[in-house]
């Protein structure tokens, strides 16, 4: 069964992706961007999702928010079964992207969605939406250096869907959608070198077939960070090995060149923030929420 989330998206059109500070080890201030470029290649995404059938709404990007083009950082918009709609805002790590939030929001709730916090201004835990990704019974949430592992209770109440926590280690892997990207019901792109061992364990057991990549491919080719349309996979870069799998099982892989965004450590799906997930189909609602964490390994 093809993952029935995936065909809408928003996406920041980047007139003002730049690199001000460096808050991954991917970002440089002296390996600019060059923007006619990174303007060119984000057309090429939009023109590519929307040529596979799914729908691009696009924000404006704030003049100071240089980061604001990976849109996937802005927020978790979910649907419930009743066609309501709301977004859990993020709650930046650092303070430099703070200033996004705002922006969003009002973004989102002219669309239709109000929003929710879990923390907000410094105050409260951190919560990056690039961290969170429904798959099999919950969402999955990736803690440790952008979300704090209290956002896991306060996601889980906050929606009413169960969490499954599971820690991240890599600081290269900041972000969940960096290490795991999930293909359909059963089947996921997994880099286990980004967890801790009992982390990579419990995401490895919840993942029928799980497609591993090493740190290495992980890290060049941004390969987990791609989104799929359908039985199509978006991809910024992809190894052979991956690619003999994914057509296997019936996927089309289509890459697509985001280089000039990897200077500021995020590809295409950090660039593109899924706007239909839905309750109740794509996450189980689990009343008053829940949360799960790996057993701890002696
Ligand atoms: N420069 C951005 C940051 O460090 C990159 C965000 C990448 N986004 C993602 N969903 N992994 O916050």
């Amino acid at each position: 069964m093809t993952l029935a989330w995936g065909r809408h998206y928003a996406m920041v059109e980047p007139e003002h992706f730049r690199i001000d500070y460096a808050i991954n080890p991917f970002m440089d201030l002296a390996d600019q961007p060059d923007l006619q470029l990174a303007l060119l290649q984000w057309e090429v995404l939009v023109g590519t999702l929307e040529g596979l059938g799914a729908t691009v709404d696009v924000l404006p990007q704030r003049p100071d928010a240089p980061d604001m083009v990976y849109a996937m950082n802005l927020g978790l918009a979910v649907g419930r079964p009743d066609g309501a709609q709301r977004v859990v805002m993020s709650h930046m790590r650092h303070p430099q992207r703070r200033i996004e939030t705002g922006s969003a929001a009002a973004w989102f709730a002219r669309s239709g969605r109000p929003a929710a916090y879990v923390g907000r201004e410094g105050v409260g835990p951190a919560f990056e939406a690039g961290d969170a990704f429904p798959f099999g019974d919950a969402l999955v949430v990736g803690h440790g250096p952008r979300t704090d592992e209290l956002a896991l209770k306060a996601l889980a109440t906050e929606l009413g869907v169960r969490v499954r926590g599971v820690r991240t280690t890599h600081p290269g892997m900041y972000h969940l959608d960096l290490a795991f990207c999930p293909l359909d019901e059963r089947r996921a792109i997994i880099c286990p070198d980004a967890f801790d061992a009992a982390s990579a364990q419990a995401l490895l057991a919840l993942v029928g077939e799980p497609l591993v990549i090493t740190e290495e491919e992980a890290l060049t080719t941004f390969c987990a960070n791609s989104v799929v349309v359908g039985d199509t996979v978006v991809m910024p870069g992809c190894p052979e090995h991956v690619r003999v799998r994914l057509e296997a099982w019936g996927f089309a892989v289509r890459i697509v060149d985001v280089t000039e965004f990897h200077k500021g450590g995020g590809s295409v799906r950090c660039l593109t923030n899924p706007l239909d997930i839905t309750l109740g189909r794509d996450l189980p609602v689990v009343p008053g929420g829940d949360v799960v964490l790996p057993p701890r390994m002696s």
